[in-house]
């Protein structure tokens, strides 16, 4: 990964944290962009000097543009973006409120248009990119409880398609990933809210997934890494607009 420039939105934590490190340490130059500063910068000190952290709110265009300003100033051109800043919340659909939808829809949604709107200017400007959305199993797979977030990661599909469309003669790529179950602080929220939904032991949620998944266990953090360097690397070169499931067998469209 030397050479590359890389903006992680939601690096603070979970899946982003993990790919800053792993992409730090294979040479790239990283900056996370995530409203938690604290364990950003707890990052930043465990990494060293090629990671930079952000206080960023991804649903505000200007907050982006400036960090990403002074990121090339630091590290130089701007090669590539991965979004994985997200929110997740499981509640009936009745019970579902319009803060709710506005939450989940403008950081999961709106925050992915916004970075890649920035992103792509500059990769115009130097020659190209890639860039790599977090979408969901919940992108593709219809979940009750979860109709906001599933609303959310279902755009992020037509999103992520549409700029790889648009820019496919321009040497920027477009993909995402679609991850099932990764047992980040995500999950450790959210399997509370699972737990309710079918009336079992929080502590016994993940045990569930496993039965359920055909391969019998859940995301490993490898499995993700190895997807998104993957995707961010020359062996995808003819890849854009395509979406990786990582889901075990779960679903297969
Ligand atoms: N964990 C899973 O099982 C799973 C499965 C499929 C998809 N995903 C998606 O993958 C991505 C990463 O998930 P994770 O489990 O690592 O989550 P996480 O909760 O561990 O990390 C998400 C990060 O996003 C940041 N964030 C939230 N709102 C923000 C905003 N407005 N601006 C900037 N940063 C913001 C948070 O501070 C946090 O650091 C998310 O988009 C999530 O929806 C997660």
């Amino acid at each position: 990964m030397n050479g590359k420039v890389i903006v992680i939105t939601g690096g603070s934590s979970g899946m982003g944290a993990a790919m800053a490190k792993d992409f730090v340490a294979k040479g790239a130059k990283v900056a996370i962009f995530d409203l938690d500063e604290a364990k950003g910068q707890k990052l930043v000190e465990e990494v060293g000097g090629n990671l930079a952290y952000y206080k960023v709110n991804v649903t505000l265009k200007d907050e982006i543009r400036e960090a990403v300003a002074d990121v090339e100033h630091k590290f130089g051109p701007l090669t590539t973006l991965v979004n994985s800043a997200g929110v997740s919340k499981m509640v009936p659909f009745l019970k579902s409120s319009e803060e709710l939808w506005d939450l989940t829809l403008d950081v999961n949604l709106k925050g992915t248009f916004l970075t890649c709107q920035v992103a792509i200017e500059r990769m115009l400007e130097h020659g190209g990119g890639e860039i790599v959305n977090m979408s969901s199993l919940s992108g593709k797979k219809p979940s009750s409880w979860q109709t906001v977030y599933c609303a959310s990661k279902f755009g992020v599909q037509g999103l992520t398609k549409s700029i790889a469309k648009e820019f496919a003669d321009q040497n920027i790529r477009v993909n995402s990933i679609c991850p099932g179950i990764v047992y980040t602080e995500m999950w450790e929220k959210l399997k509370y809210e699972y737990a309710k939904k079918r009336n079992i032991d929080p502590e016994k949620v993940m045990d569930h997934f496993k039965e359920t998944i055909p391969m019998h266990r859940l995301v490993d953090m490898k499995d993700v890494l190895n997807a998104a360097e993957f995707l961010i690397s020359d062996k995808s070169s003819y890849l854009t607009g395509q979406s990786i499931n990582l889901v075990g067998g779960e679903w297969m469209d």
